[in-house]
């Protein structure tokens, strides 16, 4: 519900009138090797429809991190998910993860569920060579437009798309392998 009522107060930044299914949220579960996973990165919980899918994937010792702008939002995760933020599984960082770098050094995946195809091609492209930068095995892009993919495309030579009709509207999984050649400043 918290995500419904906060699309009306700020629907340019939430984007999308409801939240991820679970065909989405396993989809993207899917694409994650979790006995390697040891921290994955998290940006644009929304409510949390896909941090629910994946805690239990989790391996003893890893962890999710959470990079929410909206505060009412990271409200109710840090009411959802008390029981998970205190034994360390998860953590709920109030910010912008336009500004990556500041709280993230390293992540073995880095999910990406923010609206990029709304960013400035200047944002975006340096959004996406933060996320490269401290990624290590893949980059998972969540976005409801065809469009993503081509500017993923257009930053990245190895990006492979999952259509997921399961979910209102249908939505698209983006998967980028962190050895994928960079390609930013290759095409204007
Ligand atoms: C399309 S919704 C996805 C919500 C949820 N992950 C889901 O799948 O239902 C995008 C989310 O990104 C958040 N968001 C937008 N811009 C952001 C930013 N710069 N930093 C962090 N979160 C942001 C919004 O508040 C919203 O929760």
């Amino acid at each position: 519900m918290s995500h419904l009522i906060q699309f009306f107060k700020h629907p340019i930044r939430i984007a999308s009138i409801l939240p991820s299914s679970k065909s989405v949220a396993k989809t993207i579960a899917e694409s994650i090797d979790f006995t390697i996973a040891e921290h994955i990165v998290e940006l644009g919980a929304g409510d949390g429809p896909i941090t629910k899918i994946l805690l239990p994937y989790l391996k003893p010792d890893s962890k999710i991190t959470v990079i929410e702008i909206d505060k009412k939002l990271c409200n109710d995760l840090n009411k959802k998910f008390q029981n998970e933020i205190k034994i360390g599984k998860l953590e709920i960082i109030t910010g912008n993860a336009l500004e990556l770098r500041k709280y993230i050094t390293t992540a073995d995946y880095v999910i990406n569920e923010l609206p990029t195809t709304l960013l400035t091609k200047q944002k975006r492209e340096q959004f996406f060579t933060d996320i490269k930068a401290v990624t290590k095995y893949a980059c998972i892009q969540l976005n409801h437009s065809p469009n993503a993919g081509k500017q993923l495309r257009e930053h990245f030579s190895d990006v492979k798309a999952k259509l997921v009709i399961l979910n209102f509207p249908p939505a698209y999984v983006y998967i980028v392998r962190s050895n994928a050649t960079y390609n930013s400043g290759a095409r204007t």
